[in-house]
């Protein structure tokens, strides 16, 4: 498997798993425009992939929840490389909240998860047309399991599980493939952006590992492995699917069910 003159374009690339995707694109020579807010946290990433490839990324400074931004990423890519082959939609949020909590939580994480995925993508189409590329969605395995402490971004990766499947038929007569990978958790920097502290953090992970049915949970390049394969010519027959990826989670606890 080999990216050699493949344009890919990473949203969320400056850490988790967004990174991870972008260090495995680079192995495999692809052409990097990588997109974060986090400029120091985006340019770690970026000397990463220079040193494993020889080629530097383009760097994106934008944030996807903010309209204009979205048409810069593109331009910016299309300046630069000239092409896009592959769109990951990987940028997203997580918010503490459900139903009793304030409104303005659904619309903030909206704006991010499915506005800006939405946007970014309309952005790109033309051009994943021109080139006969593809989408991989970053979605998540609680966009089917239900976490009422989260309750708004379940809603907001049920949404992209859905635009996976419209896009997907939408774009299939165009030679466009578009899929989801869905992990289960990985220990990131996500919930950390949601002001939980570091040490709760690990705690949550360490926790969360020990409850999985394989007692194990996936890494950023355990995710990465997938969205690579899925943008891969190894994928050509794939359109319209989600790939979960959650150490058995969505299968609930054997034990309880033993
Ligand atoms: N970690 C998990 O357990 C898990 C499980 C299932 C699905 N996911 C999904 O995986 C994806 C990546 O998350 P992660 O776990 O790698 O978390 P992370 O470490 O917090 O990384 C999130 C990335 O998204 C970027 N981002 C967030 N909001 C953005 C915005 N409005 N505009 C541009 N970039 C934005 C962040 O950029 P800056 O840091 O530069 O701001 C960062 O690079 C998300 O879609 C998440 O929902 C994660």
């Amino acid at each position: 498997m080999d990216f050699k003159d493949k344009v890919v374009l990473i949203t969320g690339a400056s850490g988790g798993i967004g990174a991870c995707c972008a260090l495995h694109f680079a192995k495999l020579s692809a052409k990097l425009a990588l997109v974060g807010r986090n400029e120091e946290k985006l340019k770690e990433v970026i000397d990463q992939c220079e040193n494993i490839s020889g080629d530097k990324p383009l760097k994106i400074i934008a944030d996807i929840s903010v309209e204009d931004d979205n048409n810069r990423i593109v331009t910016e890519t299309i300046n630069f490389f000239g092409k896009i082959d592959v769109l990951v939609n990987n940028a997203g949020m997580v918010l503490m909240a459900g139903l009793m909590d304030d409104i303005t939580n659904y619309d903030r994480i909206s704006a991010t998860n499915i506005r800006g995925t939405y946007l970014l993508t309309q952005h790109a189409i033309p051009h994943l047309i021109e080139t006969k590329g593809n989408i991989v969605i970053v979605s998540s395995i609680l966009s089917t399991v239900p976490l009422p402490a989260l309750m708004p971004y379940c809603m907001t990766k049920a949404a992209l599980d859905m635009f996976t499947k419209c896009v997907a038929l939408e774009m299939a007569p165009k030679g466009v493939r578009v899929n989801s990978v869905n992990p289960g958790p990985v220990a990131t920097n996500l919930f950390i952006a949601a002001g939980v502290s570091d040490d709760l953090n690990k705690g949550l992970y360490d926790n969360m590992k020990e409850s999985m049915p394989l007692r194990k949970i996936a890494t950023g390049e355990d995710i990465a492995n997938m969205v690579v394969f899925l943008a891969s010519d190894s994928a050509s027959c794939i359109t319209g699917s989600f790939h979960v990826m959650d150490c058995g989670l969505h299968l609930g606890d054997p034990v309880l069910r033993a």
